[in-house]
């Protein structure tokens, strides 16, 4: 293991910022340790059962909740990727991953997800499968607890950790009314055996158990070059669409990013946080990205070697 990857995953586990770029390598699959896994709990998820909670989302960071504006057309842009995917082969799961931390897996996986619910009466799971450094709950304001780490460490059922936006009362003009067909898997927190659980069957027959009831599922990754479990998760997923930060992310990260992932099927990169091109006169960082459904087109222009 080089010392450079050595101090990015101590970054990502000290939950600090993401390292400055340099030679990253990508670390083995976990080593199957005496974990035992729990026994599975077959059960019958009915959406109407599932707990409704107030939540109070980030509405700077969800630019998708707004009725428009550049944050809905570009996060519909990537929507119609993702549905053009779909014609290509069967895709349901989708896990949004990335190499090094904070390059925007759950700007995009969340705003993604809110896009494909507000589109239509298709039901949208959303998972935060980062175990470790989860902040999907913060942003959309919800608990973090019950969630995927009590399931998948046999504490719970499926239905035990799903939850939704509390309706909203009549004249009640709020964010909830909006993404009534979101549920959302919340991390449940940190444990000591996170990899162990990631990697453990129970995701899988979790995605298996579930996915009768939802038309997609967008699960939140954390950042594969500095822990394994986004390649553990990559096993219970259709596709991965994987995140490059604009400016930020080099071109040999985003390479060894995609060659983590194996014979997975790629659905493509979203260049995020890009400065709109120039001449269109703004120097707004927001919610830019170019899509490229080629992972071998040249994802980040400028810095791709010859
Ligand atoms: N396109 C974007 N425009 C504005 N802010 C962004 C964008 N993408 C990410 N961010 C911000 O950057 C920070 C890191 O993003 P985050 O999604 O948490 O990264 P990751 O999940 O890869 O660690 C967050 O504060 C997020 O709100
Ligand atoms: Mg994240």
């Amino acid at each position: 293991m080089s010392r450079i990857h050595e101090a990015l995953q101590r970054a990502y586990l000290e939950r600090g910022k993401a390292p400055v770029s340099g030679e990253l390598q990508v670390v083995e699959p976990p080593i199957k340790s005496d974990f035992e896994e729990p026994p599975i709990v077959k059960a019958e998820v009915a959406l109407e059962n599932v707990a409704e909670h107030r939540w109070n989302p980030s509405t700077n960071s969800l630019p998708t909740l707004a009725d428009r504006g550049m944050g809905v057309e570009q996060f519909r842009s990537l929507r119609s990727h993702v549905y053009q995917a779909r014609y290509e082969a069967p895709l349901k799961t989708v896990l949004i991953a990335s190499g090094m931390p904070s390059e925007g897996k759950s700007f995009i996986a969340v705003n993604l997800a809110i896009s494909l619910a507000r589109n239509s009466i298709h039901n949208i799971l959303l998972i935060d499968a980062d175990l470790r450094r989860p902040t999907l709950h913060d942003l959309l304001g919800a608990p973090n607890s019950p969630g995927l780490s009590d399931y998948l460490a046999g504490n719970a059922d499926p239905i035990d950790v799903m939850q939704r936006a509390q309706a909203p009362k009549s004249g009640d003009d709020g964010v909830a009314g909006k993404i009534a067909n979101l549920t959302f898997i919340a991390s449940g927190g940190s444990r000591d055996n996170s990899s162990e659980l990631v990697a453990s069957s129970r995701m899988e027959e979790l995605i298996a158990s579930v996915s009768p009831n939802f038309d997609w599922i967008v699960i939140d990754a954390p950042p594969v070059l500095a822990v394994t479990d986004a390649v553990s998760l990559s096993r219970a997923a259709d596709a991965v669409l994987l995140v490059a930060r604009g400016a930020n992310t080099p071109y040999e990260v985003a390479q060894r990013t995609k060659a983590a992932f194996g014979t997975s099927r790629i659905l493509g990169f979203v260049l995020n946080a890009v400065k709109e091109a120039q001449g269109k006169g703004s120097n707004n960082y927001n919610y830019n990205y170019y899509y490229h459904a080629d992972p071998e087109a040249s994802v980040l222009d400028g810095q791709k070697k010859s």
